[in-house]
């Protein structure tokens, strides 16, 4: 008898338990609940809870902090059109918040024209057929692993080549995955024209779309930017901004970079000191482009080569706060939002964006990996470059032909 009567009771269990499954599931997508999401994992007291590293920037709305950055943070490597040794995982591994991208299209449209210029400065045809070679070569081996082939270069994708953006979206996604309390921001600029429906075809072909932040989730955004514990609750911890051509109807979630962030100069000589000018309203966010260059000219094309001698000076607390408090001094209602330097493991980023943050330093929250890039790809030695450079005639795009051979060759 006894047995019988507990048939309903187990039916009941069974019911309740897909009852609490179906409520434990509306919890991740309603956003009454956020708190107990936040506390998901780290089943303390509310003290525990940290954003991005401190407890105090949960509360933060996002516009209100200061986040670390890298300026072109995937040209890692050996190379001149390098600004970084350090790979994307390992910058967000010891706390870099704000990475920049730039998209190119690494096979050139018009190989008739490429071939044309190259007869016109007299390169010999045998040559031009090995570069030939070797872009063909490179557009096959790019075709076979994705449909996408948007790709991170550096000035050039024969002098700088870093893969295709989704490799490096789904390094970024599987950070996040295991770090879910961290609010990232990119910034990608459109190099080679691709369409805005491209561009976001790669972002939501990758694992980092689930994390993507959408402002139509935030019913006072533009006015209002959510605070950081709402974004990491509801997961909207990516935000993304692309340097031209936004467009907020067919893609809402990829945010004009003009519209939202003023920025400084990113053209600093290594002689001169920093400056802030242009204005920056307090409606938008800012970055500060604290990085210099020394100018070099190969054949006819002026590159900027990062100053590599003084990093520790450019990159001191001192040398970042200074270029801070001269833009509040020009403008009233003044944040720093962005600071996005070279070579990051150099000088006192991490520090300086603590103390704007007025948070205290803590050296083992920002561990910086030592050794270079295990993900660096064809970036061409500086020594090699410097041998093209004797052999160069004066058109730019043939010393990119004779990089891709050399990269071909060697
Ligand atoms: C969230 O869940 C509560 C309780 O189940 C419900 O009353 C409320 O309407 C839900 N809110 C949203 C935005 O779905
Ligand atoms: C490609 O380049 C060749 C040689 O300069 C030129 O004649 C041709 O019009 C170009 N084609 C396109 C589609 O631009
Ligand atoms: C990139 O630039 C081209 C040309 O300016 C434009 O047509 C395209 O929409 C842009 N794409 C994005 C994603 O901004
Ligand atoms: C933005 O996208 C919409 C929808 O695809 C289109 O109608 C509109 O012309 C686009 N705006 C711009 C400035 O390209
Ligand atoms: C840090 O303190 C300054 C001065 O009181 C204040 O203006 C600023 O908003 C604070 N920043 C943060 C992120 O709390």
């Amino acid at each position: 008898m006894k047995s019988c009567r507990a048939i309903p009771v187990i039916l009941l269990l069974f019911a309740f338990s897909s009852y609490a499954q179906e409520q434990q599931q509306n919890r991740n997508i309603n956003s009454t609940t956020r708190d107990n999401i936040i506390t998901r994992d780290t089943s303390s007291s509310d003290k525990s809870i940290k954003c991005n590293g401190y407890s105090e920037f949960c509360s933060k709305k996002y516009n209100e902090l200061a986040y670390p950055g890298t300026h072109n943070s995937f040209a890692v490597g050996d190379s001149i059109a390098s600004n970084q040794n350090i790979p994307v995982r390992d910058q967000l591994e010891s706390g870099i918040r704000f990475l920049m991208f730039d998209l190119h299209d690494p096979n050139p449209k018009n190989i008739s024209k490429v071939l044309n210029d190259a007869n016109v400065n007299g390169v010999a045809e045998g040559i031009v057929n090995s570069a030939f070679q070797a872009i063909t070569d490179a557009k096959n081996l790019i075709k076979g692993r994705s449909g996408s082939s948007i790709t991170l270069c550096h000035t050039s994708c024969y002098l700088l080549n870093a893969g295709l953006f989704q490799d490096t979206l789904n390094i970024i996604a599987a950070f996040m995955k295991e770090n879910e309390n961290e609010v990232i921001t990119v910034s990608v600029e459109n190099f080679s024209n691709f369409e805005i429906g491209a561009v976001a075809k790669d972002f939501s072909k990758s694992k980092v779309s689930r994390y993507i932040f959408n402002p139509k989730n935030y019913a006072k955004f533009p006015d209002e930017w959510p605070s950081l514990k709402e974004m990491v609750s509801d997961d909207n911890r990516l935000v993304i901004f692309i340097s031209s051509n936004a467009n907020e109807t067919e893609v809402p979630w990829i945010l004009g970079q003009n519209k939202f962030i003023a920025e400084t100069s990113f053209e600093n000589l290594d002689s001169k000191s920093f400056d802030c000018k242009g204005t920056f309203p307090s409606s938008k966010l800012t970055l500060l482009n604290h990085f210099k260059s020394t100018e070099k000219q190969i054949g006819d094309f002026k590159a900027y080569i990062p100053k590599k001698d003084s990093l520790e000076q450019i990159n001191s607390e001192q040398s970042i706060l200074d270029q801070a408090n001269l833009c509040a001094q020009n403008n009233p209602n003044f944040r720093t939002n962005f600071v996005a330097v070279d070579y990051y493991e150099k000088g006192e980023l991490f520090k300086a964006i603590t103390k704007i943050n007025n948070v205290t330093f803590d050296n083992s929250k920002f561990r910086v990996k030592s050794g270079v890039s295990r993900e660096s790809k064809s970036g061409v030695s500086s020594k090699r470059l410097l041998i093209i450079q004797d052999i160069l005639s004066s058109k730019w795009h043939i010393a990119s032909l004779l990089i891709a051979i050399a990269s071909a060759i060697a």
